[in-house]
C-alpha cells in the first residue's frame, strides 16, 4: 500500500483528498499544526472511510519536529502540500504572516524531501496567480500576472520556488523530485455525505459559506460584490469547482508522477470546470437546490477582486484522465447539507 503525507490535511481540502486517497488504497499521515484547523474532522474522516488518520500537530516552521516526522515516514511515495494561510483579507493586513508561514514550511519541507528523498510533491497552488486575466479561459500557459494580494504573491513564489528547486537538481547533490502544481479556481462544496466540509473561521470571506450562513440564519444577508461588471449578469465571474473533483485531481496527479519520467519542470495543471458561473447566478442555484430565498442586496464592488476568470482545464483533463463529476447544483446542495449538519452539531 503506498505511503503518502498530506501537509494540512486538517484543513478544507486536505481532508475531502485525503477521503480520496483511502478510497484509492494509500495509507495517509497528516502533518497538520491545527492553527487554522480542527482535528476533529479526522474523526470524519474515519467515519467516512473506517481509516483512522494520524496527525502531527507539527508547524512546518520548526524543521526539527517535521524532520523528525519526515525521518519516520520517508518511505512516502510522495507528499501533498495544502498547509498555508489562505485568507486574502488577512494576508493584506499581515503580510509577514503569511510570507513568513506559507514560504519558510514550504522550504523546509523541501529540504526535507531531499534530505529523505521522497520522490514525488504535489504543490497546491491558485488560480490567483494569474490575476486580472485580459484572454478567458486561462490556460497554463497563460503568463503569471500581477497578485492582488500577499496571500496570492506567497503562492507565485511557492512555485518559482518550486521551479528553482527542480531546476537544481544535477542527479548528485540533490535526488532528483518529480513535482506537479494544482492551481485551483474556487472550491465549493462537502462530502455528499455531509459529514465532512469547511468548517468556518469567524465571518466568511468566501461567496459561498456566506451564502449558507445567511439561509440558516446566522448572516442577515449576502451583499453582491459589485453588479456593474462586464459579465452576463454585471456580478463577478468565476469558476467554482467541487472540493471532491479537486480532491481527485490530487489522486490522479500522484498516479501522473508514479508512471511519468523526471522532467526539469514541474508540470502545471489548472483545476477547474471550464465554466464560469456569476455571484447572481450563484445565488439562483442556491435558491433551487435549497427551496428557499436569499435575503441579498447589490452592493458597491470589494477592492482587489478581479471581474471574471474560468480555466481552461483541457491539459488536466487529457493528461491526469480527470473529470469533472459535478456541476453548480450538487455544489451548492453539499454546501446546503453540511451548514445543515454542522450548525446541529
Ligand atoms: C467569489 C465571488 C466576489 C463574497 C477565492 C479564494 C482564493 C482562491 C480563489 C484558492 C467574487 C463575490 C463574495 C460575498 C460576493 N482560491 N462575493 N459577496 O475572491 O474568487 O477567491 O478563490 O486559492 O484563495 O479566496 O472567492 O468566494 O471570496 O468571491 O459578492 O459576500 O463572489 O466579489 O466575485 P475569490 P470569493
Amino acid at each position: 500500500m503506498d505511503k503518502v503525507i498530506v501537509t494540512g490535511g486538517c484543513g478544507y481540502i486536505g481532508a475531502h483528498t485525503i477521503v480520496d486517497l483511502i478510497s484509492k488504497d494509500y495509507y495517509v499521515i497528516s502533518i497538520d499544526d491545527n492553527s487554522k484547523s480542527d482535528p476533529k474532522i479526522l474523526e470524519g474522516i474515519q467515519q467516512i472511510t473506517g481509516k483512522k488518520v494520524k496527525n502531527y500537530q507539527v508547524d512546518l516552521k520548526d524543521k526539527k519536529a517535521l524532520f523528525e516526522v519526515l525521518n519516520k515516514h520517508k518511505d512516502a511515495m510522495g507528499i501533498i502540500h495544502f498547509a498555508a494561510y489562505k485568507s486574502v483579507p488577512e494576508s493584506v493586513e499581515k503580510p509577514l504572516k503569511y510570507y513568513s508561514n506559507n514560504l519558510i514550511g514550504l522550504t523546509n519541507l523541501l529540504e526535507g524531501v531531499s534530505k529523505f528523498e521522497i520522490p514525488n510533491f504535489v504543490f497546491s497552488s491558485s488560480c490567483s496567480v494569474y490575476g486580472n486575466v485580459e484572454k478567458l479561459p486561462v490556460s497554463e500557459d497563460t503568463p503569471m500576472g500581477v497578485a492582488e494580494s500577499p496571500y496570492a504573491r506567497t503562492k507565485q513564489m511557492g512555485e518559482d520556488i518550486l521551479r528553482d528547486y527542480v531546476k537544481s537538481f544535477d542527479g548528485t547533490n540533490n535526488k532528483a523530485v518529480n513535482v506537479v502544481l494544482l492551481r485551483y479556481f474556487n472550491p465549493v462544496g462537502a462530502h455528499p455525505s455531509g459529514i465532512i466540509g469547511e468548517i468556518p473561521l469567524g465571518v466568511p470571506n468566501n461567496l459561498t459559506p456566506f451564502i449558507t450562513q445567511t439561509a440558516i440564519g446566522i448572516r442577515e444577508k449576502v451583499t453582491v460584490f459589485g453588479n456593474d461588471y462586464a459579465t452576463r449578469d454585471g456580478s463577478g465571474l468565476r469558476d467554482y469547482i467541487h472540493v471532491m473533483d479537486i480532491a481527485d485531481a490530487h489522486t490522479k496527479a500522484l498516479q501522473y508522477l508514479k508512471e511519468k519520467p523526471l522532467t526539469q519542470n514541474p508540470e502545471v495543471f489548472n483545476l477547474g470546470t471550464g465554466n464560469g458561473v456569476t455571484v447572481l447566478e450563484m445565488i439562483k442555484a442556491f435558491e433551487k437546490v435549497s427551496g428557499k430565498s436569499l435575503n441579498y442586496v447589490i452592493g458597491p464592488r470589494r477592492p482587489g477582486d478581479i471581474e471574471a476568470i474560468y480555466a481552461d482545464n483541457q491539459k488536466a483533463i487529457k493528461e491526469l484522465g480527470w473529470k469533472i463529476q459535478y456541476n453548480i447544483d450538487d455544489m451548492m446542495e453539499a454546501a446546503w447539507k453540511w451548514e445543515q449538519k454542522f450548525r446541529r452539531g
